[in-house]
């Protein structure tokens, strides 16, 4: 008889932004002339920047003709943009050799992937509030997960301590959905811990871009000896808005080995079975990122998002809400107001004002009672929506 993966059967009935999705697709079919405000799952708003539109257009015309034309591509990211990649962490001071990056489509699938470099027998600790996948990828391949909840009193970055026990930790850093950073002694006392102990760190990179504080770390690499304990996942959705052109990298140092195995080589080994690598044309227009006039045209961008996190902020500081986030990370974790649950907010922000958010509670036990807006919305949209949050929260 077949036996399915019987680790579904101990997962949520669906996943949270699905949920989300849903419950809002219900309200939209009721109210149909009603105008949704969208300030919930955390994708971008602004199209593609020139640099990139003008990259994926050149490389389109490549695939035309037979002189430039490229079939498969080699299965851990073309070399001119591993290169590249590897140019922006160089220029960043953080030293690494072109072979350390491996092109991905994108961090929340290579999340997942990933884990096939460890045996299920390995712990994964979480710290929540978390990004849902962590856990679901966990839960899948039937791995135990050691939960550790954060808190408003530890500013929702807790630090390692001797009762910790797992061989895998997720750092995220700008977090999702916090958004709350970690300073380089924080995230040296964890890479301390993974040393020690042998452990291995998976750090989440994706909001990197959002750092505007220039005494916090954007990478794991910055902290001494991080090359011996940890692997960084990071990915342009955020930082460029590729969430529907997809695509991420992440950095295994060639210095990362257990138990006489080599994570570097086992990933390339991985890759050559299980991928054919990112497409040609997506791979040549993420190379305009890495460009000066990508650079200035995605930061522009991002300044955008930020004026959203500024007038979000405002509306929340006159409100008197308790928040955190917003500053260096595109999202802002708020205490739900007059000691609302986290979904009895999401239903009233929907029904009262048609602005969607993320219940906390999605993001672990420990998020109840908060509630995340993300600041990836139209100017237009969000400017509204913090307005009728105010004037509609002032009333209560
Ligand atoms: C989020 O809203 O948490 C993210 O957009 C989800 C993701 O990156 O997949």
């Amino acid at each position: 008889m077949l036996i399915p993966n019987m680790n579904y059967s101990h997962m949520k009935d669906s996943y949270l932004f699905y949920n989300i999705a849903q419950k809002v697709k219900a309200y939209s079919a009721a109210h149909p002339d009603e105008h949704i405000y969208r300030l919930g799952i955390g994708d971008v708003s602004l199209p593609l920047c020139d640099a990139v539109i003008n990259g994926l257009h050149k490389a389109a015309d490549d695939q035309a003709d037979p002189a430039t034309f490229n079939g498969y591509m080699p299965e851990c990211g073309a070399p001119f943009l591993r290169k590249a990649v590897a140019d922006h962490y160089r220029s960043r001071g953080v030293q690494l050799t072109d072979e350390e990056v491996f092109i991905s489509s994108g961090a929340s699938d290579e999340l997942g992937d990933v884990l096939d470099l460890f045996d299920r027998v390995n712990r994964s600790l979480i710290i929540e509030p978390a990004y849902p996948a962590y856990v679901d990828a966990n839960v899948m391949g039937g791995r135990e997960i050691v939960h550790l909840p954060s808190s408003k009193e530890n500013g929702f970055l807790p630090l390692p301590d001797d009762s910790i026990s797992a061989e895998l930790i997720y750092l995220c850093s700008p977090n999702n959905p916090t958004g709350a950073v970690f300073s380089k002694e924080q995230l040296k006392k964890w890479v301390d811990f993974a040393n020690a102990r042998g452990s291995v760190i998976l750090f989440d990179a994706a909001y990197e871009a959002f750092i505007e504080d220039d005494t916090l770390p954007r990478s794991i690499f910055e902290i001494e000896g991080a090359r011996t304990c940890a692997i960084e996942i990071c990915s342009l959705s955020k930082t460029a808005g590729f969430t529907g052109t997809r695509l991420g990298y992440t950095v295994i140092p060639a210095e990362l080995e257990r138990c006489g195995m080599n994570l570097n080589a086992m990933w390339v080994r991985n890759r050559t079975t299980k991928t054919n690598g990112v497409s040609y044309i997506i791979q040549r227009a993420a190379c305009e990122v890495f460009t000066s006039e990508g650079q200035a045209q995605i930061h522009a961008n991002i300044e955008i998002y930020k004026n959203n996190a500024r007038t979000i902020m405002q509306a929340l500081d006159k409100l008197g809400i308790w928040y955190t986030g917003g500053k260096n990370a595109p999202y802002i974790w708020l205490k739900c107001p007059n000691g609302m649950g986290s979904w009895e907010f999401f239903d009233f922000l929907l029904n009262e004002v048609q602005v969607v958010g993320t219940p906390g509670e999605g993001f672990g036990k420990c998020g109840e009672g908060y509630f995340r807006f993300s600041t990836f919305g139209s100017p237009e949209d969000t400017r509204i929506a913090a307005e009728m949050i105010a004037k509609r929260l002032a009333e209560i």
